[in-house]
């Protein structure tokens, strides 16, 4: 279905986000013909960054350092249809001035999408300078976690949305859920007949949600210092996988369906035990520029996580991440319970089959499994059915995840967006411990965290899967 034309405005255009992945993005989209024919791009911040010209030429750097070289020719097309306003939570007129005389260019059946990339504390002054204006009539808002810092603070933004916006208008990314691999979990599992039925506590027997990551916070001081790692990854991208893999079937798999699902898994999670959550810091964190000498902000949090129904009682979900650690990863581990008689000479012990998924710009799917040994013994050692997912469907273009998410903005799908019930719940579920957070327990760099936290698995300990 072709795509109405549209106008983007971009907040933050100079930002961090802007020009690591929504310029690239959009240039991406554009070369594979996913933009609209008719579309404009207005960025805009409250300071220039020069003129017109050097706006796009700071542009262009950014998406040849993100991307690779790109073609001099497709770029001049693209950047012709980008222009920069100033714009502030006090005036938005000259902003309003120019997506006006964009609609009028490409006419009455335009829409807008206005991306607020800045810092969370910029966007309910700037929701209501939208309002001012007449800017949120026809607009789809697409709004950059975290969502509030906690209950209190996330209904207060909802509510100020709520004043301008109309809630079918609004799209709260978690550029997770956009992930090739994480909408794989749901057509694992709803595509075939043969995992839900083992999809259960009878037949898992832990859940690992592993996302490490080898960088340090790479100068983003001011965002680690005021938002920590528990809201910056916990209580939005590993929750949110967390209900990919907890929720029951939907009945279809609409935006309505599965957003409800997942709110039904968020309340059944069991209020976390303090006890076993670890809050990490790595050494040195502290002597970053722009960080508290004194700084007990976490970098590094893991814990476990108990979802209270029929499908998951008792069951444990692991979830960890942090930043400089020892490796990168992004895994789903779902380990299974061992067969109840062990009757092979040889057969490998103390592990579960492991069904595994690699949330990565490759992504794989694997289970180890026990099979025979070919030769005279009937003998079992470890193997793995794995589906490697560019190599099964050559020819297949995989989207970044900012590109699936903006794709579906323009198509208005809200589907893998988080919806207002989920976010309140999950502050719910997370504000006891916020309030009184734990001091953070000091790692080393390019390690897996504090000792405590390599403890909490128990038995089957972390599950690094070989990729
Ligand atoms: C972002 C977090 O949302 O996700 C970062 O703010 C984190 O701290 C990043 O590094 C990880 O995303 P990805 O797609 O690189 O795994």
């Amino acid at each position: 279905i072709p795509l109405a034309p549209h106008v983007f405005v971009i907040f933050g255009a100079t930002g961090d986000l802007a020009r690591r992945k929504l310029f690239p993005g959009l240039f991406h989209l554009w070369q594979l013909n996913l933009l609209p024919e008719e579309f404009r791009i207005i960025g805009s911040s409250r300071a220039a960054p020069g003129t017109q010209e050097e706006f796009r030429g700071m542009l262009h750097h950014a998406v040849e350092l993100f991307r690779g070289e790109i073609d001099h020719e497709a770029w001049r097309k693209f950047t012709a249809r980008i222009s920069f306003v100033i714009a502030s939570a006090e005036d938005g007129s000259g902003l309003a001035k120019a997506v006006r005389a964009a609609e009028k260019e490409m006419g009455p059946a335009t829409e807008r999408v206005i991306y607020m990339a800045i810092p969370p504390s910029a966007t309910e002054p700037m929701v209501r300078m939208l309002g001012k204006f007449d800017l949120h009539e026809r607009a789809k808002l697409v709004l950059e976690k975290p969502f509030g810092t906690d209950l209190g603070s996330a209904k207060r933004l909802n509510a100020t949305l709520h004043d301008v916006f109309d809630e079918s208008q609004i799209y709260r990314i978690d550029h997770f859920l956009g992930k090739e691999a994480v909408q794989n979990i749901l057509a694992l599992r709803f595509a075939n007949g043969l995992f839900e039925p083992v999809w259960n506590l009878q037949h898992v027997c832990y859940v690992q949600i592993d996302v490490p990551e080898e960088i340090d916070i790479q100068g983003r001081a001011d965002f680690m210092e005021s938002t920590g790692t528990f809201r910056d990854m916990i209580s939005t991208h590993l929750f949110q996988l967390l209900g990919f893999v907890a929720l029951e079937p939907p009945i279809r798999l609409d935006a309505e369906s599965l957003h409800d699902e997942k709110a039904k898994v968020f309340h059944a999670i069991r209020p976390l035990d303090p006890d076993r959550v670890v809050f990490g810091q790595y050494e040195g964190y502290r002597d970053e520029e722009g960080v508290d000498a004194f700084s007990d902000v976490e970098t590094f949090v893991a814990m476990e996580v108990y979802v209270d129904n029929w499908r998951w009682f008792g069951i444990p979900f692991y979830l960890r991440t942090g930043k400089a650690m020892a490796e990168s990863r992004r895994t789903i581990t779902l380990g299974f319970w061992e067969p109840p008689l062990k009757m092979f000479p040889g057969e490998v012990g103390g592990r579960c089959n492991e069904l595994v998924f690699e949330l990565t710009d490759d992504p794989k799917i694997f289970c180890d499994v026990r099979a025979k040994i070919p030769g005279p013994e009937l003998q079992v050692g470890r193997g793995r059915m794995r589906v490697d997912l560019v190599e099964e469907f050559p020819g297949s273009e995989p989207l970044e995840a900012y590109e699936r998410l903006l794709l579906d903005v323009m198509r208005g799908d809200p589907t893998l967006f988080t919806s207002t019930e989920e976010v309140e719940l999950l502050w719910q579920l997370c504000d006891p411990l916020l309030k009184n957070p734990q001091k953070p327990r000091i790692y080393p760099r390019r390690s897996w965290g504090p000792r405590e936290a390599l403890q909490l698995p128990g038995e089957h300990g972390w599950r690094i899967p070989d990729g």
